[in-house]
Order: structure tokens, then C-alpha cells, then sequence
């Protein structure tokens, strides 16, 4: 076979009358009365090839039967483009190949659908041919962007004294509130591996061990229902950190996402970020991770409606829930009576009773059920609290704190979805910090960890770990960008002490815990440094890194919502002899 000399996007104009070899995929074919010019692609570029059967009549059977994503390789002369036929947007369109011989090293079915730029086929045609998928030029740009990030992390992380360590893939499952993957285990039958939801047990062994930094780019499993912005198996850029407290901590995280987005987009990003506490996120946003591009911000109003005549309101405060409004400014005629009917079918799913809207006309006047309710001194200064200004509409929720605050969350980002121009190079990052350790859970109706059991209190309220855990604060932190959560983490509990105290707040008893992570608090008696660390969700940046619209689109071979992959077709049955081994029977 003949040696390539050039990618499909090296040549120019300096190359004229070189002898060239091109190898790659036809692209697009056009026939001009025998001669055939087609655009040869290669995962570089693209070259316009010419096949001049006059010329070069060996070439004219290649010539007539050349279709598309045959793989061929093509060996002529760099000629200049005749005048007006050069195409300035493609980095070779001064020049074209005059093939001298060509050959098909493998012929090609017509795709399912088209190779380009833009496909319009069906998410689960691209995803049974991912292979063609990917030969697409939007997903090799996406491939190599995301060889690129894990680079810089990789070159960053390094630098700042990070070692990189595998964890296993076949463990114990540990605690991170979704569901575990198992695997049967063929020599013990009756027992099962567990994926690691994340590595977060054995980095904390290793800074046990004496590392001090580590980091992995590492696949986690976690069996859960799926969101748009999940996957059953996903990337963390995972660290963790012995010796350094969590702004300094913060401060090295920050550099790494300002490395990837400087190398990665050219975009230089303004540090410090921005942080909030976690109380602070849901007040103004109803939620820890708040989309800040959006201008409008929640306001609580419960003090307003306590007591009032008007009796949804009132009773909601009574029975201890809140009252909460969202102003938006400058677009009521969006606000049809169509649009505020289907309010309250917007927010039922969270327990909300219904919304209550005010409508601000041109002249300022109120159309809301709300007025005769209120003076005139009373709404001037309900207005103001508000933000009501002549245009605006406001949107009130009463009810428990949960409730209201994801009701006007959803309300929020439905009408910025609407309302306000998408513009994706805005990027705004937030640390959302001092997140609650625990939060009671009604159906357990025990404590539950809100980021994991081995979250440290925060340093004010050790006092409350003792008589109101409820109320102690933890050291844990997110980084939110554009609203999606890109990471997680904390600063750890290092003594066996603490350890056990937040187990027996979660109601896990000695027993338990020791069945479950005795090597943990084992370690921890064994001299554990005070350490914290992070894991960012790798897909998620590089969904937002590469502006895709699907989480999916930024991974060479997903699985679809429903957790299949569609080209391997898995999950799939097995050979009942394979069960048999592991000792298992399904269920007729
Ligand atoms: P956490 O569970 O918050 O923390 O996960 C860290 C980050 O991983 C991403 N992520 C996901 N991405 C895609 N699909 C999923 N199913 C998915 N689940 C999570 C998110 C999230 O912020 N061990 C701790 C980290 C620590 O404490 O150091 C952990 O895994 O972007």
C-alpha cells in the first residue's frame, strides 16, 4: 500500500505541483459529465480530489464507482483551483489533488444518514451507528476537546504536586445516596461487588496513607433514574487534599477551571468566583444550584401574609410554611390568561398548591385577586419589596419551605427559557458553600447525610452536633456554573470521634458502620491527616465547554435515558450457564 505524505487539511497553495498521498473517507461526490471531483475527509480536513478519466483513463472505472465513506487512497499533483471555483472557508480550497491512481481500500453500504456537519437523523439512529456518529467533523471536534481538557487537568493537577492513582472498579459500595451497580462474585456465590458510585473511601485512604494529593480521572456508576444531565456511568476529575484548609483548597480549583477554560476556549475567566452560602442560594434562587445569568430573584414575603385576610396565604404561614414571589419585569404580555392557567400545573409535581399571579399594567394598576386585600399603604409597600413595576408580573407560592422554593426554581427558569435570548459564551461560576450536614428525611424519618457520611461539620456549629444536628452547618461546597452543578465536595471528618458521633446521628449503629466502613474508621485511628477534596462531573463541563445540547453528545459511547446502549445492545440477557455459575436463578 502506498505511504500517506499528507492529512486531508495540509495542503495549500505553496504545495502546488507536489506529489502527494491522501488517504481517508469520500466524502461528497459530484460527477461533471465523467469527470468526478469528490472532497476526500480524513479526520483533519477535507481535500477536493479530481478524477479525469480523459487524462488518467485507468481512473474511470474507480471514477464511476466511488461512493460515499469509501475508504480510498488517492495518490496526484497539488494543482491550483481554477479561477472562481476556490472556496476561502476551507483551509485547502485554493488548491485541489489531480489524481494519478486511486484505489478503493474498502468499499462502504450507503450510511443511514449523512456524514455532515448537521445531521437530522434520530438521536437513536446516531446512537445504534455510533460509529458513524462519530466519523461526524462536530463529534471528532468534540472528541479531541475533551482529549484536550483531560490534558490540561492532567498537566495542571501535576503541576500542583497531584499524583495520580487507579482506585478499583470492583468494590464495596459506599454511601453516596444512589443506587449501586453490582456484580456477582463467581467464587463466593452469594455475594456481589459493588461500581463504585466514586472513589470517595480509597482517596480518603490515601491521604490516610500518607499521599497528600491525588487525583484520577476516573468512571463512577451510580444505578438512578436519569435526568437530562446524567448517565449511568460518568467521568470525575476526582482530588482530594491533606493539609490545606477549603479556601486555599477552593482557591487551586478555581485555577484549574480557569486553566481549562483559557486553554480550552480562549476565554479568560474573572477570579475569585463569586460564593454564596447554601442559604443564601435558596433564598434568592430557590435552589444550590442557581442559574445567575437569569436577572429576576426570589423574595420572601411570609411576614406580609401572616395573618392576612387572605386566608390560602395565611394558613400556609400558620401551618410553619412560607410565602415566596418571583417579579418579572418587562414582559406581561407574555403573560396570557392561557400562560397563568398553566401555572399551577407547572409546579403540582412539587406539591404546590396553585400560583398566584399579579399582573402590573402600563398605568400601574394591579389585576390580581391579592388587591382587596391589601390598603393602599400595604401594597405600596408589599410593591416595593417586590420589585412590581408597571409591565411586571409576579408570581407567588405558598406552602412549605421545599415546596415554594422549588415551585418558583422551575417558575424561574421556565420563563428565563422563554423570555430572556440564550448567550452562550456568558459563564457564570458561583461556590456554593456551607451546605447543611444533615437533613431530615420524612420517610426514613431519620437524619439523612445531605453530601455524605464523612462530610466535617463546620468549625461554628460543633456545639449543635451534640444536641441539634439540624442545625449544624457542614463544610461541604459545590461549584455551580450556568445553573448545572459542575463539582462537589468537602472537607472531611478525621477523627473517629466525630466519625462516630455523625453515624449515630444518621441512626447507622457501631455494628453497621463497622460492617460497612470499619476500614475507614479504622484508618482514621491510625493517624489520618486533616484532609478534604472534589470531584467535578467531567461530562457536564465538557457539555457546557463545547456549548453541546445534550450531555450525551459529549461522550464517545453513551447510553440512552432509559440506560441502554444502543449499538452493543446492553443490557442484554445472558446464557443461563453463566448464571448458573454464579450460583444465581431469575425469577420466571
Ligand atoms: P458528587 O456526588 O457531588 O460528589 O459528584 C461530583 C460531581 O459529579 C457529577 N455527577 C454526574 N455527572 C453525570 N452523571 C451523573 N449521574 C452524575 N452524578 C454526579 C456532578 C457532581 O457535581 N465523592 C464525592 C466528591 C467529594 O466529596 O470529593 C462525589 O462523588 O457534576
Amino acid at each position: 500500500m502506498m505511504q500517506r505524505t499528507h492529512h486531508c487539511s495540509a495542503l495549500r497553495a505553496a504545495d502546488l505541483g507536489a506529489s502527494v498521498v491522501l488517504m481517508g473517507w469520500v466524502d461528497t461526490r459530484r460527477d461533471h459529465g465523467g469527470v468526478v471531483f469528490f472532497d476526500l475527509r480524513d479526520r483533519e480536513g477535507i481535500t477536493q480530489v479530481v478524477i479525469d478519466p480523459q487524462q488518467v483513463p485507468a481512473l474511470e472505472t474507480v471514477a464511476r464507482t466511488l461512493r460515499s465513506e469509501f475508504v480510498v487512497v488517492v495518490q496526484g499533483i497539488v494543482s491550483a483551483r481554477p479561477d472562481g471555483m476556490t472556496n476561502p472557508k476551507l483551509a485547502t480550497g485554493a488548491i485541489e489533488v489531480r489524481a494519478l491512481q486511486c484505489e478503493v481500500l474498502n468499499a462502504a453500504k450507503p450510511p443511514p444518514f449523512e456524514i455532515g456537519e448537521a445531521t437530522t437523523a434520530a438521536e437513536e439512529t446516531r446512537l445504534k451507528y455510533r460509529f458513524l456518529d462519530l466519523r461526524r467533523p462536530p463529534m471528532q471536534r468534540m472528541l479531541r476537546q475533551r482529549h484536550v481538557a483531560a490534558q490540561i487537568a492532567r498537566r495542571y493537577l501535576a503541576e500542583h504536586g497531584f499524583i495520580e492513582v487507579e482506585t478499583p472498579v470492583l468494590t464495596k459500595s459506599t454511601p453516596e445516596g444512589a443506587r449501586d451497580f453490582l456484580v456477582p462474585a463467581r467464587q463466593t456465590p452469594g455475594n456481589f461487588y459493588a461500581l463504585p458510585q466514586s472513589p470517595q473511601l480509597f482517596k480518603q485512604l490515601l491521604m490516610v496513607a500518607g499521599l497528600e494529593r491525588y487525583f484520577q480521572i476516573v468512571r463512577c456508576f451510580r444505578d438512578e433514574d436519569l435526568r437530562a444531565d446524567r448517565q449511568p456511568e460518568f467521568t470525575q476529575i476526582d482530588i482530594e487534599v491533606s493539609f490545606l484548609p477549603r479556601d486555599p483548597f477552593l482557591d487551586l480549583c478555581e485555577g484549574l477551571v480557569v486553566a481549562l477554560w483559557r486553554e480550552v476556549l480562549g476565554v479568560e475567566l474573572r477570579r475569585p468566583f463569586d460564593r454564596l452560602s447554601y442559604a443564601q442560594a435558596l433564598g434568592a434562587y430557590g435552589t444550590d444550584a442557581p442559574d445567575r445569568r437569569i436577572p429576576w430573584q426570589l423574595v420572601d414575603c411570609t411576614d406580609a401574609f401572616r395573618g392576612s385576610e387572605f386566608r390560602a396565604f395565611a394558613e400556609a404561614v400558620a401551618a410553619g410554611g412560607i410565602v415566596k414571589a418571583l417579579t418579572i419585569p418587562g414582559h406581561s404580555a407574555h403573560f396570557s390568561r392561557a400562560v397563568l392557567d398553566g401555572l399551577p400545573e407547572l409546579v403540582a409535581p412539587f406539591g404546590a398548591k396553585g400560583v398566584l399571579p399579579i399582573r402590573c399594567d402600563a398605568d400601574g394598576k394591579w389585576n390580581s385577586p391579592l388587591v382587596k386585600f391589601f390598603n393602599e399603604d400595604a401594597r405600596a409597600a408589599l410593591g416595593h419589596t417586590l420589585g412590581v413595576v408597571p409591565g411586571s408580573v409576579t408570581l407567588f407560592v405558598a406552602g412549605p419551605f421545599k415546596v415554594v422554593n422549588q415551585s418558583l426554581s422551575l417558575l424561574r427558569l421556565h420563563f428565563a427559557k422563554a423570555l430572556i435570548p440564550p448567550n452562550p459564551d456568558h459563564y457564570d461560576f458561583c461556590w456554593v458553600l456551607d451546605f447543611p450536614l444533615f437533613e431530615w428525611d420524612d420517610t426514613e424519618q431519620r437524619f439523612v447525610a445531605v453530601h455524605h457520611p464523612f462530610t466535617a461539620p463546620h468549625p461554628d456549629d460543633l456545639e449543635h452536633l451534640a444536641n441539634d444536628p439540624g442545625r449544624c452547618r457542614a463544610q461541604a461546597y459545590d461549584l455551580v456554573l450556568n445553573g448545572s452543578e459542575i463539582g462537589g465536595g468537602s472537607i472531611r471528618i478525621h477523627r473517629t470521634d466525630v466519625q462516630s458521633r455523625v453515624f449515630e446521628i444518621l441512626q447507622i449503629a457501631a455494628a453497621e458502620a463497622q460492617e460497612k466502613f470499619g476500614f475507614l474508621l479504622d484508618a482514621l485511628s491510625y493517624g489520618a491527616p486533616p484532609h478534604g477534596g472534589i470531584a467535578f462531573g467531567f461530562d457536564r463541563l465538557m457539555t457546557i465547554l463545547t456549548h453541546a445540547s445534550s450531555i450525551r453528545d459529549v461522550i464517545a459511547f453513551p447510553k440512552t435515558a432509559r440506560g441502554y446502549d444502543l449499538m452493543v445492545n446492553a443490557p442484554s440477557p445472558v446464557n443461563p450457564q453463566q448464571l448458573t455459575e454464579l450460583g444465581l436463578r431469575l425469577k420466571p
